[in-house]
């Protein structure tokens, strides 16, 4: 029972499972303290509260009570005089009821909590991928460099090793740009520059050239003198890099790498002018089930040697570009027929087509 009607001890009132009080307490005053209190709720509290009635027939006067009570919401009636069971019963499903709410606020809250380290998780890892996505960056241009070393071992002109050497140089400038991007929790974009896409798929094949002749890979090119475009070409090559070094993968027991560079257009896209670079090889191919698969972060069918972010790094790159990027694979049977990687990247302004070599 709550004896005052006081807005402190009305608000302490409703701090518990249930308030009765008796019809005659219930003054306008009442009513609109009771009402502001309980306008405060919480979403899932719905607090009970037991009316006393007199005795009597429904007259003006009930009905103007009746019309007074409405704005409190859960008030259940009880007419005197009342049967003590009646009211201990009323008032034990009054608590009943108070204490669903009571699991309601607390499954509320630990749904909050749930959230809140979901969203901690989340952001771990992002960083996880992160950092996982720079490591892979970085080792792309290191095995590059190994490669070189291993080729100028070989060398005995002085020149191929000067061309080597820039290479390796280009690399490790590649590094060092990555790195100063991660110190900086930033990724900057390369500054883009003019690049001849021809001549950065000719750099990525020097550095695999070794891979190529130990797996017995042979490589055909078909380069047209294709518009130079304006990008960055450490991305790129990077892009290169890892669709060349997938194909490789691929043909573990030899076959035919395909490389074909033409001018085109984006039909996609109000026929942007562009340059068409597929990448095609005879392995084992994609199969159906995971065509849709490989793009995604993390997906490998390489288990500890692929960490599954090639694709995915080369598809944002590739988009950063305003390009895109598709593969078709037919595997039926499990014959394979290989699979062939078409990317688009459009020339940001006018394009220049590059006089053909003499
Ligand atoms: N040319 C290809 N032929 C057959 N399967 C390919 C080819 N290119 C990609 N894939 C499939 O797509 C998957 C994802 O490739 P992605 O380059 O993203 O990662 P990865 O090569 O497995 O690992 P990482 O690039 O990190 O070394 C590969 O594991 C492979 O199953
Ligand atoms: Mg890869």
């Amino acid at each position: 029972m709550c004896p005052d009607a006081e807005r402190d001890s009305l608000a302490a009132c409703i701090q518990g499972d249930c308030l009765i009080f008796t019809e005659e307490l219930l003054t306008p005053e009442l009513v609109q303290i009771l009402q502001s209190l309980l306008r405060n709720q919480e979403a899932w509290s719905d607090f009970p509260l037991i009316l006393l009635t007199s005795k009597g027939e429904v007259n003006a006067f009930t009905q103007k009570r009746q019309h007074l009570r409405e704005p409190l919401g859960n008030v259940v009636l009880l007419e005197r005089p009342v049967r003590p069971e009646t009211l201990v019963n009323v008032v034990q499903n009054a608590v009943r009821a108070r204490a669903r709410q009571y699991q309601i606020r607390d499954h509320i809250e630990q749904y909050r909590h749930a959230e809140e380290a979901l969203r901690q998780s989340e952001k771990l890892a992002v960083a996880g991928r992160l950092a996982s996505s720079i490591a892979h960056e970085i080792n792309n241009p290191l095995e590059s460099v190994t490669n070189l070393l291993y080729i100028m071992r070989s060398c005995d002109s002085i020149e191929q090793i000067d061309r080597y050497l820039k290479i390796a140089e280009s690399e490790l400038a590649r590094v060092s740009e990555i790195t100063t991007h991660t110190l900086q929790f930033y990724r900057q974009p390369s500054k883009p520059g003019p690049v001849v896409l021809t001549e950065i798929l000719d750099s990525v094949l020097t550095l695999y050239h070794p891979r190529l002749v130990s797996a017995g890979i042979s490589v055909e090119k078909k380069f047209d003198h294709v518009w130079s475009i304006t990008g960055s070409s450490g991305e790129l090559r990077q892009v290169f890099s890892n669709l060349i070094g997938n194909a490789l993968d691929a043909m573990r027991n030899g076959g035919r790498l395909v490389l074909h560079a033409r001018n085109s257009r984006d039909y996609s896209s109000g026929l942007k002018p562009g340059v068409r670079i597929t990448i095609a090889d005879t392995g084992t191919g994609v199969p159906a089930e995971l065509k849709h698969k490989i793009f995604d972060p993390f997906f490998t069918t390489k288990g500890a040697t692929g960490t599954g972010l090639g694709l995915w790094i080369s598809s944002e790159l590739i988009q950063k570009h305003g390009g895109r990027i598709q593969m078709k694979s037919k595997v039926s049977d499990s014959v394979p027929s290989g699979a062939v990687f078409s990317l688009f990247l459009p020339c940001q302004s006018n394009c220049v087509e590059l006089k053909p070599a003499v």
